[in-house]
């Protein structure tokens, strides 16, 4: 059968993502890193989509910025940010369709540097404020570490206040893996009734 991986939190985000790309004016990823989910985005939006990529690492721009080219995406409308995610995006006016976190640390990178609670929860909080109706928040988080298992939980603690007549939150997450493997926070708000 051909069928898109379900094996971890990042594959099935995208797999949940794909379909709604294609119709997206506007698209984040607060997190780019080293460009995976940027270029993943990249690929399937529409020409006339914008894209904007953010991240506190210099290196990670550079990374992402790096991939678009080699994959031959550079010519979309594509602005690859350097800075704080919630700082970055609240410059922006229009408002997002679709939206990516992945949380934690550059992977390669100083794995000191990474997402921390407060910051992503004035972020996610940024995001609910500004996503479109219909719109959609992936949030994929790693509880695999002191860190990520209080970030993890801060955000799960927040997501299960938000109305249920305002956003659709669900959460994603193995059930036979060993340890801590990353869960995926899925978040739409309601459009019209
Ligand atoms: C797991 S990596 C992202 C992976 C990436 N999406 C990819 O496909 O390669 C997490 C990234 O979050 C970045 N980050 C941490 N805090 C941030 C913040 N406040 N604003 C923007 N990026 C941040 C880190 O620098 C790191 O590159």
């Amino acid at each position: 059968m051909d069928a898109y991986s379900l094996r971890n939190a990042v594959a099935v985000c995208h797999a949940l993502v794909q379909p709604h790309i294609g119709g997206a004016d506007m698209l984040v990823d607060m997190t780019c890193g080293n460009g995976h989910d940027t270029v993943f985005l990249a690929a399937c939006m529409k020409d006339t989509a914008v894209l904007y990529a953010f991240d506190i690492q210099e290196e990670a721009v550079a990374a992402t910025t790096a991939l678009l080219y080699e994959r031959g995406l550079a010519h979309k409308r594509i602005f690859v940010r350097h800075g704080s995610h919630e700082m970055l995006l609240a410059q922006i006016k229009e408002n997002p369709d679709l939206v990516l976190f992945n949380l934690g640390y550059l992977p390669g990178g100083n794995h000191a540097i990474h997402t921390d609670s407060a910051t992503t929860l004035k972020a996610v909080d940024l995001c609910l404020h500004k996503v479109s109706a219909n719109g959609i928040i992936m949030i994929t988080a790693y509880p695999g570490t002191p860190d990520g298992a209080r970030e993890k939980a801060e955000l799960a603690e927040f997501l299960r206040t938000l109305r249920q007549t305002e956003f659709d939150v669900s959460c994603w997450q193995p059930v036979n893996q060993a340890h801590e493997p990353p869960v995926l926070f899925v978040i739409q708000k309601r459009g019209q009734p």
